[in-house]
């Protein structure tokens, strides 16, 4: 969800294109595929793709930005061409190659029609999450979904009653914040606390929490964490899990970021506790490793059988599956991007620690923690005064476009979210613009 579309993000970038549409009407359309589009999508199409894997690697990837803009890419779109963007969470730095070409595939072949590739697609996912994390989901607890969020609110729905409350972590990626008002449910808040090494969960506070109030029936957890980029340990995990057994609590883990965690941490799935998969759903996707969120493709995996059955109760035509350019972007991008992301982590992690170096050095009054993971910052303006809106404080000062940390709840006052997923030279010019416009200030 985007905190605000530009007005009209298709006014300019399509002007033009009808006049080049190829006079080749339907009367003169041959059936037929082109000749390397396998007939089975799902066996074989991947096969020989990742030969081509190193042309195209995050840590060699320039951003066209006029290009990103003619393309309607809405993080290039939002704000004017002095603005550089560093606001929604998506990053620069491309696909693996394998994705484009089935894309390209699929679209040569006119091929938008009813599909078939969810099964393979939740294979995928099962590969993926299996070699890379050390998880191997059950293909039949696997729902595919259009996205996470989705698959959030279904869970929401299927295992709370009204008169049941969530509990939620300011500060959080805020659409969250339209969970409790949208279903009717109440929410408590368990709010991350900060001290010198960053931002933190309390877990004797959900313990505490959840003894003084036995209605609170799920808990939404973002792991890693969006915003501060916290990773859970293996030890909180399993003491979360132990009191979700004690207190007949289910867990809605969002391990939307779990690729992207660097040196020094280690994401756990958090279905991979022991005991978790009794009460535990993990939501998850592809779109935030792969930059593929216009795509829409996510999965919902439940821990058991019985998680399975109560979240059928939530119809398909509300938990809708994905696309086929969703489910073939994701395919591709699963079962050939192992080096890929792995140039894509040393390229994040060279760039978180520039960010902060560069920030403690030269901006000394910028609150900053080294993020553990995902390509976002957590900084703090408070020195600076910044005011109710952070990010447009901010912009106006520097020409940066962040996300304004209030709305992520508590904690976000005097805090903007940096989107530092882009390349060394984006990069640069971001701190160099903060540094301008603050310094002094
Ligand atoms: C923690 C978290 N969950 C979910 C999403 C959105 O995922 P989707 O677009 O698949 O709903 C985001 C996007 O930034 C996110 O950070």
């Amino acid at each position: 969800m985007l905190e605000s579309l530009p007005a009209d993000p298709a006014a300019d970038h399509i002007v033009g294109l009808p006049s080049d549409l190829p006079p080749d009407l339907p009367p003169d359309h041959i059936v037929g595929l082109p000749p390397d589009l396998p007939p089975d999508p799902a066996a074989d199409h991947i096969v020989g793709l990742a030969a081509d894997l190193p042309a195209d690697l995050p840590s060699d990837h320039i951003v066209d930005r006029a290009a990103r803009r003619a393309a309607g890419v809405v993080k290039w779109t939002k704000y004017d061409s002095d603005v550089v963007p560093a606001w929604v969470a998506e990053h620069d730095l491309g696909q693996p190659p394998a994705v484009h070409e089935r894309l390209r595939q699929l679209v040569d072949a006119g091929a938008y029609g009813y599909h078939d590739a969810n099964e393979s697609m939740v294979e995928a996912f099962c590969r993926w999450a299996t070699r890379r994390h050390g998880w191997s989901p059950e293909d039949g607890l696997v729902r595919p979904t259009n996205n996470v969020v989705q698959g959030v609110w279904a869970s929401v729905q299927a295992f709370t009653r009204p008169d049941q409350k969530i509990v939620l972590s300011d500060p959080v990626y805020y659409p969250f914040h339209e969970l409790g008002p949208t279903t009717e449910r109440e929410v408590v808040k368990w709010n991350l606390v900060r001290d010198d090494a960053g931002w933190h969960y309390d877990l004797d506070h959900l313990q505490a929490l959840l003894e003084g109030d036995p209605s609170i029936r799920l808990l939404l957890l973002c792991h890693p964490q969006n915003p501060t980029g916290r990773v859970l340990t293996a030890a909180q995990l399993t003491r979360i899990v132990e009191l979700a057994i004690e207190h007949d609590l289910i867990i809605v883990s969002d391990e939307i970021h779990y690729d992207l965690v660097h040196p020094g941490a280690v994401h756990v799935p958090t279905l991979t506790i022991p005991g978790a998969a009794s009460c535990t759903i993990a939501v998850t996707s592809g779109i935030k490793t792969f930059a593929i969120g216009g795509l829409r493709c996510a999965v919902t995996v439940c821990g058991d059988e019985r998680l399975h059955a109560v979240l059928a109760a939530i119809p398909d035509n509300l938990l809708t599956a994905p696309n086929r350019f969703g489910c073939e972007a994701s395919i591709a991008a699963w079962d050939t991007g192992d080096a890929w992301v792995d140039d894509l982590r040393a390229t994040l992690d060279t760039n978180r620690h520039r960010l902060v170096d560069r920030l403690h050095a030269e901006l000394p009054e910028v609150g900053i923690h080294l993020p553990e993971s995902t390509f976002l910052a957590w900084l703090d303006l408070s020195a600076f005064e910044p005011g109710d809106r952070p990010s447009t404080w901010l912009r106006a000062l520097t020409g940066v476009a962040c996300e304004s940390g209030p709305k992520f709840g508590a904690g976000g006052d005097g805090h903007v979210r940096l989107n530092f997923g882009t390349s060394p030279e984006v990069l640069d010019e971001i701190i160099d613009r903060l540094v301008a416009g603050l310094a002094g200030t």
